[in-house]
């Protein structure tokens, strides 16, 4: 099957569960969406059932891995197709301490052949694509001048960024997700790496251009569909991170620009009735309700009642004996 990539939903630690994703797929069912990040020993030391397990609707749908060994990153590869996703792909974009030292992450960048290693043996362990998540270079703290390093872009950078490029593409990554930033080693908290360093668009859209046979997404600060189909006119697809998580609407706005022939429902009747009956399902295995209705309070972003629904939500799922029955009672917020 060839992915559309034009609209993806990025992976998000804590955010982007099955449950989020299965809430998202309701907004378009074009829309590419990735797992958060689960490290390929966890998948690798015996919890890939439970980590890896999601519901069919939520394809198409990509597992999203942390490693840096090419084994395990292959095995873990291996059993996430087994388990039905429809792309690996490999984290070398998240600048937390947490992932830094554990030797993966944005870290990686600086270590282009290793990460070329990886993909390589990724890719000789699955049919499906392999992509990389990266960032436009990375700084380290304990660098005097890093601070100078984050707000520029200089030849250097663009030689390192196009090294690293070449080589997994060689190695056979399919697509490179750009986050359109640098990432700061150990100086910056994960938030802070998603928001100071400047977003340079420019940057991504010369790797494009230098590699004609590298499909680029580009990610990072899109706030709007205008924003997102902008970019679309000169890389492959867009990855959206928070505003997908907050609005989720954005993601029928693009359905909608880009797929008019598929009509997508977007009532909050419909959409929650959807929700209340997954939730009827996962509170049999013993889901908790909030675990799910976490991550719907964006859906009525931007309208009438936003903040009532969202209270409703928040507070009504954590009352005793609260059921799929407050899902329904939502709808009439407004
Ligand atoms: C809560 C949260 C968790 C994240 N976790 C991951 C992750 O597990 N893997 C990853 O590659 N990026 C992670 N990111 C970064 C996003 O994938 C994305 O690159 C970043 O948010 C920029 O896109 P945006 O401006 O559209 O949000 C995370 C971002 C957020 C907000």
């Amino acid at each position: 099957m060839l992915l559309d990539r034009r609209i993806s939903v990025a992976p998000m630690m804590d955010w982007t569960d099955r449950h989020c994703r299965y809430f998202l797929r309701g907004f378009s069912p074009l829309t590419l969406l990735y797992t958060e990040m689960i490290t390929a020993a966890a998948i690798t030391r015996g919890h890939a059932r439970r980590l890896l397990e999601f519901d069919p609707e939520e394809h198409p749908v990509a597992l999203q891995l942390g490693g840096a060994e090419a084994r395990e990153l292959a095995l873990a590869a291996r059993i996430g197709e087994e388990a039905g996703y429809d792309e690996i792909n490999l984290n070398c974009g998240c600048p937390s301490e947490r992932v830094a030292s554990g030797a993966f992450g944005a870290c990686l960048m600086r270590e282009p052949q290793r990460v070329a290693d990886c993909v390589a043996a990724m890719r000789a362990a699955v049919r499906v694509p392999v992509t990389v998540k990266m960032r436009i270079g990375v700084v380290s703290a304990a660098d005097a001048a890093w601070r100078e390093a984050l707000a520029g872009f200089e030849e250097a950078d663009e030689q390192a960024l196009h090294e690293f490029a070449g080589r997994i593409r060689l190695a056979g990554c399919a697509v490179a997700i750009v986050h359109a930033r640098k990432a700061v080693l150990g100086g910056l908290s994960p938030k802070d790496n998603r928001q100071v360093p400047p977003l340079r668009y420019d940057v991504v859209r010369r790797l494009r251009l230098a590699f004609a046979d590298l499909p680029v997404v580009v990610n990072g600060g899109l706030r709007d569909a205008a924003a997102a189909l902008d970019a679309l006119t000169w890389c492959d697809g867009v990855m959206l991170g928070r505003e997908a998580y907050h609005r989720p609407r954005v993601l029928t706005e693009l359905h909608r620009a880009l797929a008019p022939q598929v009509p997508v429902s977007q009532e909050r009747a419909l959409l929650l009735e959807r929700m209340a009956r997954y939730a009827e399902r996962r509170m049999l295995e013993g889901e908790p309700l909030q675990a799910i209705t976490r991550h719907m309070l964006g859906l009525c972003a931007g309208e009438p009642g936003a903040k009532e629904f969202r209270r409703l939500l928040s507070e009504g799922a954590r009352a005793a004996g609260a059921g799929p029955a407050l899902i329904r009672r939502a709808a009439s917020v407004g």
